[in-house]
């Protein structure tokens, strides 16, 4: 099932948010490329895509959380370190069926993990800035 981007998941930043958007868009490409067979040569590309904006994501974050003093910078920025070994585990677990097709059940799980990943640190880590962002 593909992720939906939500106004209430916006934190009030506009690169943080557009960001958080274009994750959720990689996911969705990922999921795809696992569940149409003719697409599956696209994974460990789309995959490695998705990977290298997490990077690039988590240190722009990280910058704007040091430019407000943001208090909860060194926990955060601990919470990303892990997600990212997180990512790590799924990127293997999928890497390791190699050319072979994901049943539905497969994706499924797949899909669901991806959506905990990242949905889980944005509503319970991201959005504590939200308030240091917009003074609400
Ligand atoms: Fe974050």
């Amino acid at each position: 099932m593909t992720l939906m981007w939500r106004k209430q998941l916006e934190i009030g930043d506009e690169t943080i948010d557009v960001d958080h958007k274009y994750l959720v868009c990689m996911i969705n490409t990922v999921e795809l490329t696992m569940r149409t067979p003719e697409h599956r040569d696209l994974l460990p590309a789309t995959l490695e895509q998705l990977v290298e904006y997490t990077h690039a994501h988590f240190k722009r974050e990280e910058s704007i959380m040091l430019l407000m003093n943001y208090p909860r910078y060194y926990q955060h920025k601990q919470q990303h370190q892990l997600l990212i070994q997180e990512l790590g585990d799924i990127q293997q677990k999928i890497q390791a069926k190699g050319e072979e097709e994901f049943s539905d059940e497969e994706c499924a799980s797949l899909a669901q993990l991806f959506r905990h990943w990242l949905l889980d640190h944005l509503v319970k880590e991201d959005m504590q800035m939200k308030p240091y962002l917009t003074g609400k």
